[in-house]
């Protein structure tokens, strides 16, 4: 909903801008296809006015014009993550993902290879492949019956008779995204072809993908254990790498996690002490790029021995442990004990790695999202190893799972008391009075500061607005 007026870009003329005046992106990062207005700059994008040190103006959770610019810049201008390779571990496997509004198809072709191709047929424009997951060497066009290889070439029209001699199938392939490309497993693509390499989009935020690879014997990965996905009525921004929350919106499972702790048991024991109470050593972190990270390295490492504990008394848990310092060095091997393959990491714009779990954030308009939540398993770890990860991620984040739903409710609050704009700002200031820069370059704040939020909104404000409009905000 568009309740907001935006605010003046030319104050001096008190001239009122509409986001669709907004310049095009010069940035090849960013989406090709948008038109720049000569000779605007800083001053004349109001993007730019919409994100201070530390506020947000809330029309970047309202505005609709604001959200259809988020698709073409940051969805569909920047790289997205599209799924796992664990997940079409054979020719012919495929999923259907969405990038911003444009439906894609993650498909590993006869040849082995992995692509990710627009879901239009050539013909009329219908979707190829309607099923959410499957397998097959073609995709057959439901309405005409054009039909592709799972390479994505067309491989045969119906009536071909109809059809001059200067049609050409091979001029009619699925469409390919622009840039595919893997970080270990994890696939990404981009519609625009400019995009840096992946590696380099992930920065900082790679090393801490890490730990949940390597948190798999032999970092092997199996994301082949189903999804939930939920949908709140609220704009997808809101989900997701807030430290501050916890003792409020998940009280009650706090305290049952509590109670839990002295057991020794579960979930409970991964969170002893409370990891977000304003005396924890928990950290939040912003590597730039907008990914950031819940970082609970330094507790967790407190508590090593309880998450050695419950992996000695699980059926393949000492052979796990002897696996994981066979295959690191000891203070990696540590590490990932103490981090369970819980790196609580948000790349942004659409991927999180949380607890157990791949999370894919998709956009449906500005004030309803789509989550989808992959349970991630080691594929060469014990059966109750996986087990007990997967009762985890069912117990927080399942249907009837203690946490998500509330953070869905409270999405959903928070997006009904945004259309309340006479005060139009948002605070995001929490801890910029006490963040630091690690010698990684990445800012640090305490887990309750909002040093993600910080870190999101900078990212946003580059890829949305010109280079010379941020060239202070980016870093
Ligand atoms: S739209 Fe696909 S065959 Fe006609
Ligand atoms: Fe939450």
């Amino acid at each position: 909903m568009n309740t907001h007026p935006l605010p003046s870009t030319s104050p001096e003329h008190g001239e009122m801008h509409h986001p669709s005046d907004l310049p095009a992106p010069s940035d090849p990062h960013r989406a090709p296809y948008a038109v720049r207005t000569p000779g605007e700059g800083s001053r004349g994008d109001p993007l730019a006015q919409l994100v201070r040190p530390g506020s947000i103006h809330s029309a970047l959770y309202t505005d609709e014009t604001i959200f259809k610019l988020e698709l073409e810049r940051i969805f569909h201008g920047g790289w997205l993550y599209i799924g796992h390779e664990s997940e079409i571990a054979e020719p012919g496997e495929y999923r259907r993902r969405q990038m911003g509004r444009q439906p894609v198809i993650l498909v590993r072709g006869q040849d082995g290879q992995v692509r990710v191709l627009l879901n239009r047929c050539r013909h009329r424009g219908a979707m190829v492949c309607e099923q959410d997951a499957g397998k097959d060497k073609v995709f057959r066009c439901w309405y005409h019956g054009w039909t592709y290889a799972n390479t994505g070439e067309l491989i045969s029209v119906s009536g071909p008779e109809g059809y001059g001699a200067s049609f050409a199938l091979s001029e009619h392939s699925l469409t390919p995204a622009a840039r595919v490309e893997q970080y270990r497993g994890f696939v990404f693509a981009s519609l625009n072809g400019s995009v840096p390499p992946v590696i380099d989009f992930l920065g900082g935020a790679a090393k801490i993908i890490d730990l949940l690879i390597d948190a798999a014997p032999g970092g092997v990965l199996s994301v082949r254990a189903g999804s939930n996905r939920t949908t709140y009525k609220g704009n997808w921004k809101q989900v997701g790498m807030d430290g501050y929350h916890p003792m409020y919106v998940h009280a009650s499972v706090l305290s049952t996690w509590e109670r839990h702790a002295e057991s020794g048991e579960g979930l409970g024991a991964t969170h002893s002490d409370n990891p977000f109470g304003f005396d924890s050593i928990s950290e939040t972190r912003d590597f730039g790029h907008g990914h950031t990270m819940l970082d609970f390295r330094k507790h967790r490492l407190k508590h090593t021995g309880k998450f050695r504990a419950i992996l000695e008394k699980t059926n393949g848990g000492k052979e796990y442990i002897e696996a994981l310092y066979a295959e690191h060095e000891a203070d990696w091997a540590d590490m990932l004990i103490a981090m369970a393959g819980d790196p609580h990491l948000g790349v942004f714009p659409n991927l999180q790695l949380i607890n157990n779990q791949i999370r894919i954030i998709n956009p449906i308009s500005v004030d309803e999202t789509e989550v989808i939540m992959f349970p991630v398993l080691f594929e060469n770890a014990s059966r109750e190893i996986n087990a007990l990860r997967l009762r985890q991620h069912e117990s927080f984040y399942g249907p009837a799972g203690s946490g998500s739903t509330d953070d869905a409710e409270i999405f959903e609050r928070v997006q009904l008391g945004l259309n309340a704009s006479v005060e139009p700002w948002i605070d995001i200031s929490r801890g910029m009075e006490r963040e630091w820069i690690d010698s990684d370059g990445s800012i640090v704040g305490h887990i309750t500061d909002e040093v993600p939020q910080r870190g999101q909104m900078r990212q946003w404000l580059a890829m949305m607005s010109p280079p010379d409009a941020v060239s202070e905000g980016a870093h």
